[in-house]
C-alpha cells in the first residue's frame, strides 16, 4: 500500500464518520420510537448520510438541519443523542405521542430557531439548558404534562417571539423579564401557575 492510500484510508474513513454521527443519532432516535405507521422506513443506517431520509431535511454541506416527524402517530421517547445534530434549525415533534422527560442535551442545538414539542406525554421540567438557544425564536411546549416552573434562565432568550407552555403542570410564578414581558395570557393558561412575579420579589418557586 502506497503512502497515499494509508492516508486516505484514515481521512476518508475518518470524515465519512463524522458526516455520519448525524445519521447515527437520527437511528439512536428511531430505535427508542414506535412507529406503528412506518414513517421512519426509509431510516436506512447502512447509507453514507441521513439526507435522503423522509421527514430529514440536509443543508448543500449535508448536515440535518431540519427533522419533521409532526403528526407522526410516534411513540417512546427522546434521547441525548438528539444534541448531536448541532446543524439543527428545526425540530418538529409537535403531535406525537412521546412521553419520558426531554433530554436537556437539546440544549446543545445552538443553531435551533424553532422547537415543537407540542402535543405529547413530556413529562418532568423544562431544562434549564434552553437558555443556550441563542437563535430560538419558536419554542412550543404545549399540551404535555410538564411540572416544575418555568427556568429564569429563559429570559436572556432575545430572539425568542413565541413561547407556549399552556396547557400542562407547571407551577410557579411567570417570568416578566426579557421576552416574557411580550408574551400573552393564553400561553400559560391551564397550569398551576401564580402569575406574573413581582419585580425584585424571587418567589417563582413558592408552592412548587
Ligand atoms: C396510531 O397508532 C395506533 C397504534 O399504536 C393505531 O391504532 C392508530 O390507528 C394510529 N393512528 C393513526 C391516525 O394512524
Amino acid at each position: 500500500m502506497s503512502f497515499l492510500s494509508i492516508l486516505c484510508f484514515f481521512l476518508c474513513f475518518s470524515s465519512a464518520l463524522s458526516t455520519n454521527s448525524e445519521g447515527n443519532a437520527l437511528h439512536a432516535l428511531r430505535t427508542r420510537l414506535s412507529d406503528p405507521n412506518n414513517v421512519l422506513q426509509s431510516w436506512d443506517p447502512t447509507l453514507v448520510n441521513p439526507c435522503t431520509w423522509f421527514h430529514v431535511t440536509c443543508d448543500t454541506s449535508n448536515h440535518v438541519v431540519r427533522l419533521d416527524l409532526g403528526n407522526s402517530n410516534v411513540s417512546g421517547t427522546l434521547g441525548p443523542e438528539l444534541g448531536e445534530l448541532k446543524h439543527l434549525q428545526y425540530l418538529e415533534l409537535y403531535r406525537n405521542n412521546i412521553g419520558g422527560k426531554i433530554p436537556k442535551e437539546l440544549g446543545n442545538l445552538d443553531k435551533l430557531i424553532s422547537m415543537d414539542l407540542y402535543g405529547n406525554k413530556f413529562e418532568g421540567k423544562i431544562p434549564k439548558s434552553f437558555a443556550n438557544l441563542k437563535s430560538l425564536r419558536f419554542l412550543r411546549l404545549n399540551d404535555n404534562k410538564l411540572t416544575g416552573s418555568i427556568p429564569r434562565e429563559l429570559t436572556t432568550l432575545s430572539n425568542l417571539k413565541i413561547f407556549d407552555v399552556s396547557h400542562n403542570d407547571l407551577c410557579g410564578t411567570i417570568p416578566v423579564d426579557g421576552p416574557f414581558a411580550s408574551f400573552p395570557m393564553e400561553s400559560f393558561a391551564n397550569n398551576r401557575l401564580n402569575g406574573p412575579e413581582l419585580k425584585g420579589l424571587v418567589s417563582y418557586d413558592f408552592g412548587c
